[in-house]
């Protein structure tokens, strides 16, 4: 039995949908049974939120790998960015060695280091940590940017295009990326659960080396949505981001997650290896997205 955190997300869903489809019996651990769609009927479920312990110890029963996605990249009412990717992942760690589990697969980020500018990154660090000293036969899984069609930040580009006339840049948009498409993501997550024996690190990068201006372009193509990309300062975004989320809530990226966008240069050096040597040959953003 596989167990997966984070089913409901954008990776999560891609995953349970190829492990379903391969006859693979997962559990997945939601916070809302729902938001799984049809997927409901195909898999178990173990109702759990991982910022607020104890976890159910029938989450862990039969459980021989966890695929562990789950994440925050936002403080929300009652959970910390770190409470969920921190203490979340410690509270699973603890329940995975109690119930004896063989395996554990961990999604960190590229860039994940302790004096990183963004929180998100920085509690991965710690988490990542956490893992490797776990005791369990553990796979650290560090992607580059993730995306998909209609996933939160494709979603934001279409909104600012559509509603302001202008997109938006964080900084001078000149932060690179290997962007990676969620597909792909599952595709190798898929691929490292059937190994027997798992590699320390994976990083998950996409075929091209993408500014963060040539990402929003292509995207802005694929909708045929022609409109001029701006950039704007990092602190007059920080600050224009939090006083809309202050009104509008989430649906409104808040300063940490395009914070996110600043960093994630530090894909300069990383490739498409071991995306490529799990026997997957990752597509071009252009290609997904036409
Ligand atoms: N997307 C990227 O660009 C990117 C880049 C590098 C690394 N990663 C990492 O890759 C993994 C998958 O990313 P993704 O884009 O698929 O993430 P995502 O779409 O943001 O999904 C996050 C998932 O975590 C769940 N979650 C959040 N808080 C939780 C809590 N307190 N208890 C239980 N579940 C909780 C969410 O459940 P709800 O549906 O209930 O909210 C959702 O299923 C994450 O670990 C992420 O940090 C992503």
């Amino acid at each position: 039995m596989l167990l997966v955190t984070g089913a409901t997300g954008t990776v999560g869903r891609a995953l349970v949908n190829r492990l379903v489809a391969a006859d693979r019996p997962v559990r997945c651990l939601v916070r809302d049974p729902t938001k799984l769609g049809d997927l409901r009927a195909r898999v178990q479920i173990a109702i759990a939120d991982l910022a607020e312990p104890p976890l159910p110890r029938a989450a862990m029963r039969g459980v021989e790998t966890v695929v562990h996605l789950a994440s925050a990249n936002r403080d929300a009412d009652g959970a910390t960015i770190e409470e969920v990717v921190v203490g979340g992942t410690a509270r699973l760690v603890a329940a995975a060695r109690a119930a004896g589990v063989e395996r554990f697969v961990f999604f960190s980020a590229l860039g994940a280091r302790p004096w990183a500018r963004p929180r998100l990154l920085r509690a991965k660090a710690v988490a990542e940590q956490i893992v490797r000293e776990s005791g369990l036969r553990a796979t650290i899984v560090r992607p580059s940017l993730v995306y998909a069609r209609g996933d939160r930040y494709l979603q934001t580009i279409e909104a600012c295009a559509r509603g302001l006339g202008f997109v938006p840049l964080i900084g001078r948009g000149t932060a690179r990326y290997r962007p990676i498409w969620a597909d792909d993501v599952a595709a190798c997550a898929q691929r490292l659960v059937a190994l027997t024996s798992l590699p320390a690190t994976v990083e998950l990068c996409g075929p091209e080396l993408l500014t963060q201006r040539q990402f929003c372009a292509a995207v802005l193509e694929a909708l045929g949505l022609g409109r001029p990309l701006v950039p704007m300062p990092w602190p007059l975004v920080q600050r224009a981001l939090a006083w809309s989320s202050s009104l509008a809530g989430d649906a409104v990226p808040a300063p940490d997650e395009a914070e996110l966008l600043l960093e994630s240069g530090l894909c300069v050096d990383s490739t498409a290896a071991d995306v490529r040597s799990l026997g997957v040959e990752p597509l071009p953003v252009a290609r997904v997205l036409s």
